[in-house]
C-alpha cells in the first residue's frame, strides 16, 4: 500500500481545517451542539474519503448506512439489527460500484483496483475489501473521536494539561486505551491452546474483549485513570498482530487533529447534557454527545 506520509499529513491538515471551522463557530455561542453529528462524523468521512480517493458522500445518509452495518455485528445479541444491516450492505455495495467508476488515481481505492486487475481478480470481488476499508475506517474513527472528546470534557485537568504541554503526543493513545470504540473481536482457534485451566480446541471461536484488556490492572497502573503521559502504553484499541488496524497511523493523525482543534480553541469545553448511546456491544461510543463552550 503506497500511501505516502505527505498524503497522510494532508488528510490530517484537512481534518484539522474542517474541525477548526466548526469548532470556532460553535465556541462563539453558548448554545450546545452534538459533537458526534457535527464534528466526528464529517471529519471521519472526510479522512476516509481522502484516503480512498473518492468524492465525499452526504454525511447523514452515509452515517445511517454505516450505523446499520456496524450494529449488524451485534446480531447474535439483537436479532432485529440483522435485516437493516443486510439492506445497508446492499445499498453500500451499489454506492461502491459507483465509486469504482469515479475514484481518482491518487487514492487507495484506485490502487486496490489496479492491483486486482493485474492479478485477474474481478471488480465485484473487490467490493468486500472496499466496504471493509470504508467501515473499518469511518465508524471506528467516529467512535474514537467521540470517546476522546467525552473524556476531555469530563476531565478538566486533562484539558488544562494538554493546553500547557505536548502531552497530546502520548495522550492520543491514552484516550484510545481509556475508552476505545472497538470492544471485542473474534478469532477461530487453529491449534489446541491452553490458557490457565481452559483448553481451547481447534475450530473454537474465541472473543477477545479489547476494552476490558485495556483496563487490565496487571498491564496498566491505575487502569481506570486517564494518564496522558502513560508510557509504555501497550493497549489493544487498534487490535494486534497481523490483523491489527491497517489504518492505525491515519487513525492517530485524525484523532490528534480533532483534539488539537479543541485544545487550541480558547473556550472551555463542557458536557451540556448526558451523552446518548444506542444499545451496542461491539462498538462503544456516544451516538449523541451534547457539548457547550463557556
Ligand atoms: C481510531 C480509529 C480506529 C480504531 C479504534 C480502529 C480499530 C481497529 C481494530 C481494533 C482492528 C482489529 C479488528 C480485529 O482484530 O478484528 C482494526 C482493523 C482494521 N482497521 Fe482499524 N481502527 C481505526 C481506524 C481505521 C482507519 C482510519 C482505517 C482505514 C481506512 C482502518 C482500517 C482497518 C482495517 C482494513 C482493518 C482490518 C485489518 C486486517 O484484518 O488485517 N482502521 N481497526
Amino acid at each position: 500500500m503506497a500511501i505516502r506520509n505527505q498524503q497522510l499529513d494532508r488528510i490530517g491538515s484537512n481534518v484539522r481545517d474542517l474541525a477548526d471551522s466548526i469548532i470556532s463557530r460553535r465556541s462563539r455561542s453558548s448554545v450546545s451542539f452534538d459533537f458526534t453529528a457535527e464534528v466526528a462524523r464529517p471529519a471521519a468521512l472526510l479522512g476516509v474519503c481522502e484516503l480512498l480517493g473518492i468524492e465525499k458522500p452526504p454525511v447523514h445518509s452515509f452515517a445511517a448506512l454505516a450505523d446499520a452495518m456496524t450494529r449488524g455485528m451485534d446480531a447474535g445479541l439483537l436479532p432485529e439489527v440483522l435485516a437493516p444491516a443486510l439492506a445497508a450492505r446492499t445499498e453500500l455495495n451499489r454506492r461502491i460500484a459507483d465509486w469504482f467508476d469515479a475514484c481518482d488515481d491518487q487514492g487507495l481505492l484506485s490502487e486496490v483496483l489496479t492491483g486486482a486487475q493485474n492479478a485477474g481478480i474481478p471488480r465485484e470481488a473487490v467490493w468486500n475489501s472496499a466496504r471493509v476499508l470504508f467501515l473499518a475506517g469511518f465508524s471506528t474513527a467516529v467512535g474514537a473521536a467521540a470517546n476522546a472528546v467525552l473524556a476531555l470534557a469530563t476531565h478538566p485537568d486533562a484539558f488544562e494539561e494538554l493546553r500547557g504541554s505536548d502531552a497530546l503526543r502520548s495522550g492520543v493513545d491514552e484516550f484510545m486505551r481509556f475508552d476505545g470504540p472497538v470492544q471485542g473481536t473474534t478469532r477461530a482457534c487453529v491449534h489446541e491452546t491452553q490458557i490457565g485451566d481452559v483448553t481451547i480446541t481447534r475450530g473454537d471461536l474465541v472473543t477477545a474483549l479489547l476494552g476490558s484488556a485495556n483496563r487490565d490492572p496487571e498491564m496498566f497502573k491505575n487502569p481506570d485513570e486517564l494518564v496522558l503521559t502513560r508510557e509504555p502504553n501497550r493497549h489493544l484499541a487498534l487490535g494486534w498482530g497481523i490483523h491489527g488496524c491497517s489504518g492505525a497511523i491515519l487513525a492517530r493523525i485524525m484523532i490528534r487533529a480533532l483534539l488539537e482543534s479543541l485544545i487550541q480553541n480558547r473556550g472551555r469545553l463542557s458536557l451540556a447534557e448526558p451523552p446518548e448511546r444506542l444499545p451496542r456491544a461491539t462498538l462503544r461510543y456516544p451516538d449523541r454527545l451534547p457539548l457547550s463552550f463557556r
